[in-house]
């Protein structure tokens, strides 16, 4: 007796694969699972420190909404000198995790009958999140020959889409968008008056490219909504921390949700994520350094 709007999602595959894998796992059976992506290393001691100490010291107590006022900061700081995104505090909303993020800029901007353009393969709850929102997905595909770079995505858009999803790097290809495909998007977003949800959480997983932000582009910082979080830079998948900037009538409808529905991210958490931004990042580059030299050894 699910409601209809739940009847037009199936439930994660990702997080069922990574049932199954467990409970192998708790059998005894040597399994290596390809479900969730998950960094195979504990969050940095700095990091864990930090959310401990305002633990202790008494962060137990509820968050603002949109997240602790320091860590917008640190964030708009980041967005500022890592992306050239010109964002402060006051665009800035932290969410229990990216995912979160993504399901609040869905439900906020789609509307019933609108459709939303995902190249295809995409993360898996991208295409829920739309369909929760009453709108369709529509599929672009990509060219497995390059790198997974979508190609006639002009054909795809129609006088109902509203959205582009992008995710550089991506999950589940790898696949890297260089400036010029980001800029053919950028033209394309901009001529049909169309939204951009970027989603950047890999951007440090990368070995030789570059990451580009879409929204630093001419004419989209108003229209590109970017989302990120600290799950796989900083191996805190199980901390549960994301965010989302964009102009400030966007951040407004994201935070109505939020606070109806989360209320915020967790409130000692914040503390350690503004460490994750502020403190050492040599863990960061270590992690990456050991993808890499398992990559270049499969
Ligand atoms: C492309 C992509 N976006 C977002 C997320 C969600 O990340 P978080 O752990 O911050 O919710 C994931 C997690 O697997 C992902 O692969």
């Amino acid at each position: 007796m699910a409601s209809s709007r739940l009847a037009r999602v199936a439930e994660s595959p990702t997080i069922r694969i990574a049932n199954i894998a467990n409970k192998l796992k708790h059998d005894g059976i040597d399994v290596i699972s390809f479900s969730l992506g998950e960094p195979d290393f504990d969050t940095p001691k700095n990091i864990s420190d930090a959310a401990c100490k305002a633990l202790y010291s008494g962060e137990t107590h509820y968050s603002p909404s949109p997240g602790i006022k320091p860590l917008r900061e640190a964030i708009a700081k980041k967005l500022q000198t890592e992306n050239n995104l010109d964002f402060d505090a006051s665009n800035v909303m932290v969410t229990p995790g990216a995912k979160q993020a993504i399901f609040e800029v869905m439900m906020s901007v789609l509307d019933d009958g609108d459709e939303a353009i995902l190249f295809d393969p995409a993360w898996v709850s991208y295409e829920p999140c739309i369909k929760f929102a009453g709108a369709k997905p529509k599929w672009v595909p990509t060219d497995p020959e390059n790198v997974f770079l979508p190609y006639d995505i002009g054909d795809h858009i129609t006088d109902k889409t509203r959205l582009i999803v992008v995710n550089s790097p991506c999950n589940p290809t790898g696949g890297v968008f260089g400036k010029d495909k980001l800029k053919e998007i950028a033209d394309l977003a901009i001529d049909h008056n169309l939204l951009v949800l970027s989603d950047e959480i890999y951007e440090k997983i990368l070995y030789d490219e570059k990451h580009y932000s879409i929204g630093a582009m001419e004419g989209m910082h108003d229209r590109t909504i970017t989302v990120n979080g600290f799950s796989k830079s900083y191996a805190m998948t199980g901390w549960r921390l994301g965010y989302v900037a964009a102009n400030e009538t966007f951040l407004h409808d994201f935070q109505k949700i939020q606070s109806h529905s989360v209320s915020s991210a967790t409130t000692f958490a914040q503390y350690g994520a503004i460490e994750a931004l502020e403190g050492d990042q040599q863990p960061v580059e270590d992690m990456v350094a050991e993808f890499r030299h398992v990559a270049i050894s499969l």
